[in-house]
């Protein structure tokens, strides 16, 4: 069974099964995607569907390390949801897309408290900077939670995707690594009492 048969079986056995083809809807809607007039070919679609599902697996890397294993491990775990998140967009799974979300809310609640803490031990400078952007990023996940129940068709999986990972980057890469040079001062172990 080749990708577009997975695919087409996927979305068959999704809401669109009594309204649509699910061939014709994929080759539809990948061809918006790439902005082209159809029809386009399996070959295209082939492609297409190979480099997205490629394209979406997020991987830790070591530059990503804020210097603080406990958060660096939050980190990971966020980056393990977020892989789950969209691969149930790509199945367009509901259900399970719920559930990853509401993962994701409850964990970053629980991790946002833990590095808030960690990072007024290590006498970092702007908590109330780091508290904020923690209040924005759990808005949006609110915001993405409401988004959901809308209606989910290709275009919304590449839409979604973006979105998780705008979360994700926020976070990591815009917050979080200001504080390397503070965390860094202690051991890789250190964790707030
Ligand atoms: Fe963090």
């Amino acid at each position: 069974m080749n990708v577009i048969e997975k695919a087409g079986r996927q979305i068959s056995r999704s809401r669109f099964n009594e309204e649509h083809d699910a061939t014709q809807y994929l080759y539809k809607h990948i061809a918006m995607d790439l902005g082209r007039p159809e029809p386009i070919t399996e070959e295209e679609a082939i492609e297409w569907m190979d480099s997205l599902a490629n394209s979406m697996t997020l991987r830790w890397r070591e530059n990503l390390s804020v210097g603080n294993d406990s958060i660096d491990s939050d980190h990971k775990y966020f980056i393990e949801i977020i892989n789950q998140a969209e691969n149930s967009l790509i199945s367009m799974d509901r259900a399970e897309l719920k559930k990853a979300i509401e993962n994701l809310s409850l964990y970053s609640a629980k991790h946002f408290d833990r590095e808030e803490k960690i990072a007024s031990a290590v006498g970092y400078p702007q908590m109330e900077q780091l508290h904020n952007s923690h209040e924005v990023l759990a808005d949006k996940l609110k915001q993405l939670k409401i988004e959901i129940d809308g209606e989910l068709s290709l275009s919304s999986v590449v839409h979604f995707s973006a979105l998780l990972r705008d979360w994700l980057l926020d976070h990591l890469m815009k917050e979080d690594m200001l504080m390397r040079p503070f965390l860094t001062k202690y051991s890789p172990k250190f964790e707030a009492t």
